[in-house]
């Protein structure tokens, strides 16, 4: 590439992050600046980077979409079978970062993940348009498949078996929620003095520290 990367830089501001601001419960804090983004970021808001490692050690990532937030962590779905899947099943430890470049703000959230319930499953799964729910039937997500041609045809097929029917939900599909033990907030500041407020759970309690940005 020819084109000078170097001098691609904004200077960030939106707020400051005071400890006063951010308070003692960092899921309170999440819930606040998710609302804010989803009235700020039109295009995909509840995007978020999740990185799992496999069997070696090695990091992966990709982008998921956040679908709850609530007591028992950050869910997600997705085909239980896909590397991401495998590698959940080898370490349970991952990270999700979400980034917000219109708000000048990132959160990093660490922490274990499982299985939901079958049942939480299957009421997302009914919820989805159906051309998502043929879809997830049809994509065994991950492999490697020869051409276009065959996803749309096994796709045309799951469509006429189904006809006039509800879609199933697969059995290698489903959420998973992962239960924080970490969560940075980052928030741009001008001349990279930003703001980095931490929290670390212990004992059933937050400890919150500032990092240097
Ligand atoms: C905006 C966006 C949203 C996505 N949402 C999901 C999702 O919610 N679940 C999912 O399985 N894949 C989602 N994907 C696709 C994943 O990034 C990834 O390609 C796929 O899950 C396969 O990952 P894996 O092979 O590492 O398992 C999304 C991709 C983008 C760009």
């Amino acid at each position: 590439m020819n084109r000078d990367l170097h001098s691609i830089r904004r200077d960030y501001q939106f707020e400051d992050l005071l400890e006063d601001q951010a308070g003692s419960d960092p899921l309170t804090l999440f819930d606040t600046w998710l609302e804010k983004a989803i009235e700020a970021c039109p295009d995909d808001p509840t995007a978020m980077t999740l990185s799992t490692v496999d069997k070696d050690g090695w990091p992966h990532s990709r982008i998921v979409l956040l679908k709850q937030r609530n007591e028992s962590g950050f869910s997600f779905f997705t085909n239980y079978s896909s590397e991401k899947g495998q590698q959940l099943d080898q370490s349970n430890k991952a990270n999700m970062t979400f980034f917000w470049p219109a708000l000048s703000r990132q959160i990093r959230i660490e922490g274990t993940i499982e299985k939901v319930s079958r049942d939480v499953s299957e009421t997302y799964f009914a919820s989805r348009p159906r051309g998502s729910q043929l879809a997830a039937r049809t994509s065994q997500q991950s492999t490697v498949i020869p051409n276009r041609s065959t996803l749309q045809n096994a796709f045309n097929e799951e469509e006429q078996t189904f006809d006039g029917q509800d879609v199933p939900c697969p059995d290698n599909w489903g959420g998973y929620v992962l239960k924080p033990r970490f969560i940075e907030f980052w928030q741009g500041r001008p001349s990279r003095l930003h703001d980095r407020i931490c929290y670390t759970s212990k004992d059933d309690n937050w400890i919150r520290t500032r990092k240097a940005p």
